[in-house]
């Protein structure tokens, strides 16, 4: 047997690509198991799919741990290697407030989180980590800590659009209220931004007039299933190369950005 490489998993949800990642694991379609499931909401129906499975699960309460963070400033401590200038330098998602004391709070409260997210990964190793309907936005100080090779980054995310168009919270819903005729999700590994990383892998499906939301949605679902896994293999199979290209535009202009090379199969 090819040799498998060990995942885990962060979610906040149902669960359906958790389960089709532990489904396609178990079933020998991917080289792959998932060691840890955690999430950032205790009720995350997820958790109880991981536990069926005889996965080990955490959960890291990020609506706790931010509201108390906030009321009792002086009592937290902040990781010990935070450094604010360094985070914010490279912070590529903003909360709404642009006043600068506000978004300092808003990093502080994210590392507290993140500072405990990586405390419970602390006891896995892991060659990948996989968001799987993970609903937090990801600070530098995380990525940094996880991607410790800055040229081999190591998590990846599943989105419900054709990336770039509608990155954010409700893909799905924004591809249908826009009225494309098709729709699509994308595996990307994560940067800085939302949803802004380099793309591995996407699916699409055409969308017909008399669709409704819900009716997209489950068409997406039912491909993110088939794609994640996939993507999952390439990396397993070392397959995934990023490579930094750059580009002359007409009237001189240079466009950069790092992109995933898909090997072919050895
Ligand atoms: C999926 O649509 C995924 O693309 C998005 O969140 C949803 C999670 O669904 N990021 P599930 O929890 O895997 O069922």
């Amino acid at each position: 047997m090819a040799h498998k490489i060990r995942v885990g998993a962060l979610i906040s949800g149902g669960g359906t690509n958790l389960q089709a990642i532990i489904d396609a694991g178990r079933s020998g379609k991917m080289d792959a198991d998932i060691v840890f499931v955690g999430s950032d909401n205790p009720d995350a129906y997820g958790l109880q799919r991981a536990r069926n499975s005889g996965i080990s699960t955490f959960v890291v309460d990020y609506r706790q741990a931010i509201r108390s963070f906030k009321e009792n400033l002086d009592r937290w401590q902040l990781p010990a290697d935070f450094q604010l200038d360094e985070i914010r330098a490279n912070q590529a998602i903003w909360p709404r407030s642009t006043d600068p004391e506000k978004v300092d709070a808003f990093l502080r409260g994210r590392a507290v989180a993140e500072s405990m997210l990586l405390e419970a990964m602390r006891p896995y190793s892991f060659d990948l980590l996989v968001l799987a309907g993970f609903m937090r936005n990801l600070t530098p100080y995380f990525i940094d800590r996880v991607n410790v090779d800055r040229t081999r980054p190591r998590i990846m995310n599943i989105h419900p659009a054709l990336l770039p168009a509608f990155p954010g919270t409700d893909g799905y819903g924004d591809t249908f209220r826009y009225g494309c005729k098709v729709g699509g999700c994308t595996v990307h590994f994560v940067d800085y931004g939302e949803d802004s990383g380099p793309i591995i892998g996407q699916r699409a499906f055409p969308i017909r007039e008399d669709d409704t939301l819900d009716a997209v949605r489950r068409r997406g679902l039912e491909q993110e299933w088939q794609l994640y896994p996939e993507c999952i293999q390439l990396f397993a199979e070392g397959r995934l190369k990023t490579v930094r290209t750059t580009h002359e535009l007409p009237g001189g202009t240079i466009f950069e950005r790092t992109v995933v090379n898909v090997l072919p199969k050895r």
